[in-house]
Formats: structure tokens, C-alpha cells, sequence
């Protein structure tokens, strides 16, 4: 057992080291999750809100009200759900929005990869206010 000590405790020393590999991830995520959102999403949706966008921008997302941009035509389901877009609500409406919200117009995108979510998330994070959205409620 002992051999695997030092090998443990660089492990260790590597990833309590800050800052650096941390933020190189996160800015690895938001690039990776900002070409999956142009290959799954960005036909349909605008990333802000100046764009043209057949569906609702989705500038500002997390932790936005559902059906709340302003003169977009929402489904009526989408529009009277009354949920917040929580991380855990976007990953279930990518996995199968349909089954997630029956009625809804958006049509079945069905992204099930936790990593494809993951990534497709922090892009989504990194174009809003989350913070502040979260102290509206
Ligand atoms: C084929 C077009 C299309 C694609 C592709 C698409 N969407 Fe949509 N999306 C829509 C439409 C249309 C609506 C409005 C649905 C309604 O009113 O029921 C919508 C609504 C949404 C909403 C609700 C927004 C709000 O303001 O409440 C979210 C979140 C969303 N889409 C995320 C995504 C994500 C993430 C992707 C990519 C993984 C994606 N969509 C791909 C057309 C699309």
C-alpha cells in the first residue's frame, strides 16, 4: 500500500494547487458547450437578445422564469408550466423536452450525454446573470 504514498500525495498536491487548471477547465467547458449550442440549439434559438430567433433567445436563461421573453409567442403549456429553468430543469427539457412538458412547440431535441449537458450548461451559464436571477424569484 505504502508505494502508492507519494504518487497520492502529488495527486494531491496537483489538484489542491489554485486557480489555473480550474478556470482553464471551466473556459475548456464553455467553448466546448458554446459548439454544441451552435450544432444543437443555435438554429432555432439566439444566444442574445438583439438577434432574430424563431424560438426565444436564450440569453439569460438560467434561472429565468419559463415563457418569459417579452412579444414571443409561447405554447400555452410552456407558458402556464410556472417552473424556473434550474440546471436540473434544462437537462431534463434537453434530454426529452416533449415528455418533459407535453404541448410544448419546441420540437423533440433529445441530447441524453450528462457531458453534452454539462457543457451545453455552463455555455448557457456563462451568457446570463445567474446570480441575480436567482434573488429575483
Ligand atoms: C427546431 C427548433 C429548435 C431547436 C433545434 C431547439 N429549440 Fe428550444 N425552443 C424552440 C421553440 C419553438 C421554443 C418555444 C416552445 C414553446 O413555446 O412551447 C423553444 C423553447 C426553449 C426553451 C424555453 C425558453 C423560455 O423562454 O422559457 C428552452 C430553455 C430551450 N428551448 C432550450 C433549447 C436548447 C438548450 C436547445 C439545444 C439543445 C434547443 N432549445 C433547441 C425551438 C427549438
Amino acid at each position: 500500500m505504502n508505494y502508492l504514498a507519494p504518487a497520492l500525495a502529488a495527486l494531491l498536491a496537483a489538484t489542491a494547487a489554485p486557480g489555473f487548471a480550474n478556470d482553464t477547465f471551466e473556459e475548456v467547458k464553455i467553448s466546448a458547450g458554446q459548439a454544441l449550442f451552435d450544432e444543437a440549439c443555435h438554429r432555432c434559438h439566439a444566444d442574445n437578445s438583439e438577434d432574430p430567433s424563431y424560438g426565444p433567445s436564450l440569453e439569460n436563461i438560467l434561472y429565468r422564469a419559463a415563457g418569459s421573453v417579452e412579444d414571443y409567442d409561447y405554447s400555452t403549456a410552456l407558458e402556464a408550466s410556472g417552473i424556473v429553468w434550474t440546471p436540473a430543469a434544462l437537462r431534463a427539457w434537453m434530454e426529452d423536452n416533449q415528455g418533459f412538458m407535453p404541448g410544448t412547440k419546441m420540437r423533440h431535441v433529445g441530447i441524453e450525454d450528462r457531458t453534452v449537458q454539462d457543457f451545453i450548461l455552463a455555455y448557457l451559464d456563462s451568457i446570463s446573470d445567474s446570480e441575480r436571477n436567482k434573488s429575483i424569484d
